[in-house]
């Protein structure tokens, strides 16, 4: 009888050779579901995207540019306003989808590729004033939202790559040292301008950035499976120790389709423990297919309780 209560903990400690044999095998899967809405003006709301209640689930606003409204948009040097669908998307839907789904949050993203009939730049004025007045017209816009994080999404730039490394990281730093957010993203895609003004930014301030939306979508249409975990692979080390989610868009203009692999691509990421979650462009354009993706993304993910 007494031999038998000593066997306990080592069979436990056996286990946990057995299963953790070190920490380079650790799964880092991740639950997360992420989905851009808003930019395309076509009244879709966050009550109509299905929510699985096993994933930990973002919407995001889409987008907050620093530029005027006016007809022919020109740079504010970080004064942000709203350039998504407010109509549908408004304060008092944010809190009517948080409170229904104890499960979802909602950021905003910053930046875009356009606004009005040009790109939207990154175009500061300094370093210190645009953080300065990015920090104030963001807490503002998060605070009258009930935003819970941001995500940076700038395409075009008249800067170099430490600049916006500083500005953005800063950005960043402040808005969660204020606790005015819980999290941050970022959006690149495999272009070099682009690569060198995140990678720069990830050098110096990845330890502030929770997740890498990375535009797989921007690749060619017409991706292979074995091309698409290539590129995974690729921007997994780029991004060094972070958490990469895999993307489709839903218009099929780009990358892997999910009707042509995505899912094989993405269950085998998941075996491997290197699925930081899934993200979709867009809501906007998923509308029309029922989100049909939406709910294969989420079933993929889903912790089953
Ligand atoms: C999980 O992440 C850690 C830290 O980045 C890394 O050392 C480990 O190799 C990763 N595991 C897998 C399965 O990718």
């Amino acid at each position: 009888m007494e031999s038998s209560k000593l066997h306990i903990p080592l069979l436990l400690i056996l286990q946990a050779f057995i299963f953790f044999p070190s920490t380079q095998s650790a799964s880092n899967n991740s639950n997360l579901f992420r989905e851009y809405i808003g930019a395309e003006f076509k009244n879709v709301k966050f009550s109509e995207v299905p929510i699985n209640s096993g994933v930990e689930f973002h919407f995001i606003l889409s987008f907050a540019i620093d530029y005027t409204t006016s007809n022919s948009p020109s740079p504010t040097n970080g004064k942000f306003n709203i350039f998504w669908d407010t109509d549908n998307l408004s304060p008092s839907q944010v809190s009517a989808i948080k409170s229904k789904n104890s499960n979802v949050k909602v950021a905003l993203s910053l930046g875009g590729d356009g606004v009005g009939n040009g790109y939207a730049y990154f175009n500061p004025t300094s370093i210190q004033s645009w953080i300065s007045n990015a920090v104030s017209s963001l807490t503002q816009i998060i605070q009258d939202y009930s935003l819970d994080g941001i995500d940076i999404d700038y395409e075009h730039f008249k800067t170099d790559p430490s600049t916006f490394a500083k500005c953005i990281g800063e950005l960043i730093s402040t808005l969660k040292k204020n606790k005015v957010i819980s999290f941050a993203s970022i959006a690149p895609y495999d272009d070099d301008q682009v690569q060198s003004h995140y990678i720069a930014l990830w050098k110096s301030y990845g330890h502030v950035i929770d997740y890498v939306n990375f535009q797989f979508y921007a690749y060619d249409k017409g991706t292979t499976v074995s091309q698409f975990l290539k590129y995974f692979y690729t921007q997994k080390s780029n991004y060094n120790g972070g958490i990469v989610l895999a993307s489709f868009i839903s218009d099929g203009s780009g990358g892997l389709a999910p009707d042509k692999g995505f899912f094989t691509a993405c269950s085998r990421l998941k075996s491997e423990g290197k699925l930081g979650g899934i993200f979709v462009w867009c809501a906007d354009d998923s509308k029309g297919l029922g989100f049909k993706y939406e709910k294969q993304s989420q079933s993929l993910l889903a912790i089953s309780h």
